[in-house]
């Protein structure tokens, strides 16, 4: 496939996007079996839910620009996933499997949040304000979610883990 202008580069970000929010929504489910900490369970959760909304704000964009929200498949995000699963095979403790958990969740996180920061940005550039703004408002739910889970990391998982 051939890109050639601004407009459908926005689309094609957001296309990439679609398929991250859908791989995510999967891999929260299985995260949060694999949690001990009730605390860290709840927050995974609670983000699915968040996962889906945001699913729903690209296709909602997608559609409205005549774009196909099935159309990619991020491969990026595949392979974040598929380390994350690598490794709570390996951390056979409790505590260490939150640790451990915490610490792949949140480059995945970081990887949406570029993705997002990118993507709120270009919709800015296209005046496109609508976008922008539910971009904005996924890309902020993100960064909370990083945040609650460095603090439930400091506060509480990685010093059960280093106790243990
Ligand atoms: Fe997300």
């Amino acid at each position: 496939m051939e890109i050639n202008n601004f407009r459908d580069m926005f689309l094609a970000e957001l296309q990439e996007l679609a398929s991250v929010e859908g791989q995510l929504a999967d891999a929260l489910l299985r995260l949060a079996g694999a949690a001990s900490h009730p605390e860290l369970k709840r927050v995974l959760i609670h983000h699915r839910a968040e996962t889906e909304t945001q699913a729903d704000r690209l296709i909602t964009i997608l559609k409205k620009h005549g774009a196909d929200p099935m159309a990619h498949i991020d491969q990026a995000m595949e392979a974040l996933i598929r380390e994350t699963a690598k490794m709570l095979i390996m951390l056979k403790a409790d505590d260490l499997r939150d640790a451990g958990l915490i610490a792949s969740v949140q480059k995945l996180k970081h990887y949406e949040i570029a993705a997002y920061g990118t993507a709120a940005a270009l919709a800015g550039q296209l005046d496109l304000r609508d976008e922008q703004k539910m971009l904005h408002l996924s890309l902020e739910e993100e960064r909370r979610f990083d945040e609650a889970l460095t603090k439930l990391a400091k506060r509480e998982v990685n010093r059960d883990a280093l106790a243990a």
